[in-house]
């Protein structure tokens, strides 16, 4: 596990960004599975700059969504899937054919349709790179507190502090979902590598406990510490509450000097 610390949101948004540059570089064709939520605007918004700007092409990129509300259709102004098309999809020169998302709109044979979006996933070779948030909770994807840490794809109910969390995105009179199909954290632990993003003193606590506490369904992030490549990019009030900061830094620099290869 890696923890790299930044100073604040830009430098880690820019951070992020990086990352996935250099992995879309090293490989066009790169599965790359992916997270919304407000964490991930300012890397999504730098991904965009750097194709517009830079020409970083996404054309054969593959992508797989972590999660999306039940009951909400694709275009729905709250449904991930839209929130991914305004921030991102539309902004970089993705191959619709190559966006895939779980569908919110069905309404019976979950158990089957989330095997057949394990199947699309292993039918691509895997996730290369999962770009991953936290939840206050501790939650990544929706995989809420006493989640299986061998989960996966299915249909989760939302807590009541997920619910809290999510609210302000909806108006007065909308209706909160209060379930999502997502990703479990068995499909996630599958991912070559992983990212995960936190910034801002409400994440301190799932932070903390996910990376210097124990292995729990109680905080499902700390399933991460079982794989052998992840890296935690926090600004300073994310991390704030982490007890061993000046080593993460001691092992980022180490890291720097004999594995290069492993930063963006
Ligand atoms: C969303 C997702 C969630 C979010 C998490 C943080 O696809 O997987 O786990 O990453 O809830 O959300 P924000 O970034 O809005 O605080």
């Amino acid at each position: 596990m890696l923890v790299v610390l930044k100073r604040d949101y830009s430098d880690l948004a820019r951070e992020a960004a990086s990352f996935i540059a250099k992995a879309v570089r090293a490989n066009p064709s790169l599965r790359l599975g992916l997270a919304t939520g407000t964490t991930m605007l300012g890397m999504y918004q730098e991904l965009a700059r750097r194709h517009q700007q830079e020409g970083l092409d996404f054309s054969r990129i593959v992508t797989f969504s972590l999660d999306e509300y039940l009951g909400l259709k694709s275009d729905h102004p709250r449904s991930f899937r839209r929130f991914m098309q305004e921030n991102f999809f539309s902004r970089v020169n993705m191959d619709p054919r190559n966006i895939h998302f779980p569908d919110g709109t069905i309404t019976d044979a979950y158990d089957e349709y989330c095997a057949s979006y394990e199947q699309a996933i292993r039918a691509a070779g895997g996730i290369d790179l999962q770009v991953l948030g936290i939840g206050r909770n501790g939650h990544i994807g929706f995989n809420e507190p006493t989640s299986s840490l061998a989960s996966r794809t299915r249909l989760k109910v939302l807590s009541p502090e997920t619910l809290d969390d999510n609210r302000k995105f909806f108006g007065p009179g909308e209706t909160v979902p209060r379930c999502a199909i997502t990703m479990g954290i068995g499909t996630i632990l599958e991912s070559r590598r992983i990212i995960l993003l936190a910034t801002g003193l409400a994440k301190a606590g799932a932070i903390a406990a996910a990376i210097e506490g124990p292995v729990t369904a109680s905080v499902t992030a700390s399933a991460l510490q079982l794989h052998p490549d992840v890296t935690f990019i926090l600004d300073e009030e994310a991390a704030s509450r982490l007890k061993q900061k000046e080593y993460y830094r001691q092992v980022l620099e180490m890291t720097a000097i004999l594995v290069p290869s492993r930063l963006s």
